[in-house]
């Protein structure tokens, strides 16, 4: 039988969680799983804290507070956040545990007496004024991908690039600022391009193929751009000792150690529950060919999870690979990059102060705007507009009608069910068409979960909802129910029908509300063995009607209490909300010099730029008419000699054609921007570049990681028109 090993990222114990991070990997693994559950399938889902790396030292550093005072903190307060919002582990272990650090440690020690590593002494940027070396982290620098001033040794966070200290344009100490120097240490790489070669990693990536196509985009990419030896040890002091003679002072890489967290959790965990097979039974699970790895991260941890982890794997030898990677895209805060350091996020704890009780009101945003295959934008309004109008007008008012109907109507007692079998004929195509609905809602629900897709999956539920509400307004009970209270019973009795259907399928993405539903309809003795079948005829075409009636409630069950499940959200509760992120973005523009020189001195790591340049003061519309801004097409471009930045173009402006020297040539190749057509400030006053005459300026923006693109005029522009 398949067994589901599911795993979360493990999440950094140097700050609280905010909704990028549960949107990210947590909620979506959380409703994946609770679905496999609710299927009866033999699942476990993982997880813990990061408690190694530069990343914790350096926020202690921050903080004035030890790593381990630090990690002990934050620890604390993500499993709260994670017990908050119902994501339900079955362990949530840290790496800083002993059982890691054996663990660990005898993976490492292993790869070494097979010879996996290659022990290399290299040049390593070396502070001299903080007496260390600077791994990962501890070295900032210029990007050389985006140009982003703040792009750590490992990776940009701005461009996601993934980088090598040497590649860092000047590099200097994210702990004195100081520029480093180099040095000479001995360290144990993993000689990537030759285990991709490997045959367990070849026929392993052959699966990533069928995965998300930004997965599979930059698993190939790494691949084909020729994979480098990475080292697997750094000279820190914070982190798993390296267990080898002569590697006094040095530790594992933060990377090599984290995914390996995932296993000893999973030690641990059947450590915890005891039994004879106690110390054995995670073999099963890590190493039995039934098992189906699944690996749910943000994007920025793909190459980690997709290729190093599993090529460890490999080599290790008895251990699956991942079966799916189900990596989610960004998800960005009110059109702007979520920023720690900046304060631009909503942190989990501090959400439920806001919204106290509104858990799945979250959760249910979050996996409608989930970025499965692209960013994606959260905002206050669009939060507001979906819990009011498709958690409240949709699937709340459909449950409640039916309550507060069955209670009015029918003693609050489930109606006999040969009443919804025998309503009059006139009803039959309503009934019809809310069963189809029903089924094929249920069966699409299953498909998508089964593909990962849950925010679609979720769209899916809520057609079960709306189908509901569509048969009542059609059949109009309250209007019946004087002259036929009988029909009106047997409406009712299938409103119900259909509550119960939808306590099962929202189940894994609103768990509260599916608890709620369930205790309205007096259901609190809910199978397992029923919710498993239940789930299980999604996938079968059955007519779910006839399979389930005698089921899902009892003729004169009682109901509960009608509640309303979701109260709607105010224009003055979502105005602060919105205001304390807006108030910060304009604070940004205002004083974005200031914040410059504050990140500098406070030789912050963390990401830190500005996207948006702030509007210049008005203009009046005669200031603007002295501009002569013209349609012009280039004819040619080359570049100029002995400068690198500058091309010459050839201007036509359909009466004249004219010379403008551009510092563009980092951008665009000459070739390609023949018959290109731009936007060009005609009446610029000449000058003269590089002993050439530029007539005028093309227009140009600048993209938020500084590249360059053209203003373009649309293409039945004609080169010579005025624009105005
Ligand atoms: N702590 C890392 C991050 O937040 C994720 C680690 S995932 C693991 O980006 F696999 F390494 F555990
Ligand atoms: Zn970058």
């Amino acid at each position: 039988m398949t067994r589901y090993l599911v795993t979360a990222a493990l999440p950094y114990a140097n700050g609280p969680i905010h909704l990028g991070h549960l949107a990210g990997c947590y909620l979506p693994a959380d409703v994946y799983v609770r679905w496999l559950k609710a299927r009866g399938e033999e699942v476990l889902l993982i997880c813990g804290t990061d408690e190694h790396g530069v990343a914790i030292e350096l926020r202690a550093r921050k903080e004035g507070c030890t790593p381990t005072e630090l990690v002990d903190r934050y620890y604390t307060q993500i499993k709260k956040s994670f017990d908050d919002f119902g994501i339900e582990f079955s362990h949530f272990s840290r790496t800083s545990r002993p059982i890691h650090h054996e663990t660990a440690t005898d993976f490492f020690r292993s790869l070494y007496e097979k010879g996996v590593f290659e022990e290399r002494v290299t040049e390593q940027f070396y502070d001299e004024e903080a007496g260390q070396f600077l791994a990962d982290r501890y070295l900032i620098g210029v990007c050389p991908k985006c140009s982003f001033d703040q792009a750590y040794g490992d990776q940009c966070e701005r461009c996601g690039s993934s980088l090598s200290p040497d590649e860092l344009i000047k590099p200097r100490s994210a702990l004195s600022g100081a520029t480093p120097v180099l040095r000479s240490t001995r360290n144990w790489f993993l000689p990537m391009d030759k285990l991709a070669e490997g045959s367990v990693f070849r026929t392993y990536a052959e699966r990533v193929a069928n995965w998300r196509s930004h997965v599979r985009g930059q698993f190939n990419s790494w691949i084909n751009q020729g994979l480098m030896a990475r080292s697997m040890t750094r000279d820190l002091n914070w982190g798993i000792p390296v267990p080898l003679k002569g590697a006094e002072g040095k530790v594992l890489y933060v990377w090599f150690d984290a995914p390996i967290g995932y296993i000893s959790a999973t030690r641990e965990y059947f450590r915890l529950q005891g039994g004879v097979d106690s110390e054995e039974a995670w073999k099963t699970w890590w190493q039995s060919p039934d098992t189906q790895l699944v690996h749910f991260i943000g994007k920025d941890n793909i190459v980690f999870h997709t290729i190093i982890f599993p090529m460890i794997l490999a080599e290790q030898g008895s251990y699956v690979l991942p079966a799916q990677v189900p990596a989610n895209e960004f998800l960005n805060l009110e059109g702007e990059k979520i920023s720690t350091s900046r304060n631009h996020a909503i942190w989990l704890h501090e959400y439920l102060v806001d919204l106290p009780g509104r858990q799945d009101e979250l959760r249910y945003v979050l996996t409608a705007i989930a970025p499965e295959s692209k960013d994606s934008d959260f905002t206050w309004l669009d939060y507001q507009a979906r819990v009011n109008n498709e958690l409240v007008a949709i699937l709340g008012n459909f449950v409640n009608r039916v309550m507060v109907l069955t209670h009015k109507f029918c003693n609050g007692r489930v109606p006999d069910p040969a009443t919804g079998h025998a309503l009059s004929v006139d009803l039959h195509p309503a009934l019809e068409s809310c069963w189809l609905e029903v089924d094929n809602a249920r069966e699409e629900l299953y498909a998508l979960m089964g593909e990962f897709r849950l925010r679609e999956a979720q769209v899916a539920m809520m057609r079960l909802a709306r189908a509901g509400n569509k048969f009542l307004a059609e059949t109009e009970p309250w209007k019946r129910v004087k002259e036929d209270p009988q029909t009106a019973a047997g409406i009712l009795y299938v409103g119900l029908q259909i509550c119960a259907h939808l306590a099962v399928a929202c189940e894994p993405f609103l768990p509260a509300t599916s608890q709620k539903i369930r205790g309205q309809l007096g259901w609190n003795t809910l199978s397992a063995e029923f919710i498993r079948e239940w789930w299980i005829d999604c996938a079968s075409t059955s007519d779910c009607r006839d399979r389930h009636n005698p089921h899902l409630l009892g003729s004169e069950q009682e109901l509960g209490a009608a509640v309303h499940l979701f109260t709607p959200i105010s224009n003055e509760q979502i105005q602060p909300l919105r205001d304390r992120l807006v108030r910060f973005s304009t604070a940004q523009g205002e004083s974005a010099d200031a914040q410059a020189v504050q990140s500098k001195n406070q030789n912050n790591t963390e990401m830190e730029y500005e996207k948006f340049v702030p509007v210049k003061p008005e203009v009046a519309y005669p200031d603007f008419e002295k501009l002569d801004l013209r349609v012009a097409q280039i004819r040619s471009a080359e570049r100029v000699e002995g400068a690198d930045k500058l091309l010459k173009l050839d201007i036509g402006l359909g009466f004249e054609q004219r010379v403008v020297v551009s510092g563009i040539a980092q951008y665009f190749e000459p070739e390609g921007l023949v018959g290109q057509k731009v936007v060009l400030l005609a009446n610029l006053a000449p000058r003269k570049i590089r002993g050439q005459m530029s007539q005028g300026m093309i227009l140009l923006a600048e993209n938020s990681d500084g590249r360059l693109v053209f203003a373009r005029p649309d293409a039945d522009a004609e080169p010579g028109a005025v624009i105005r």
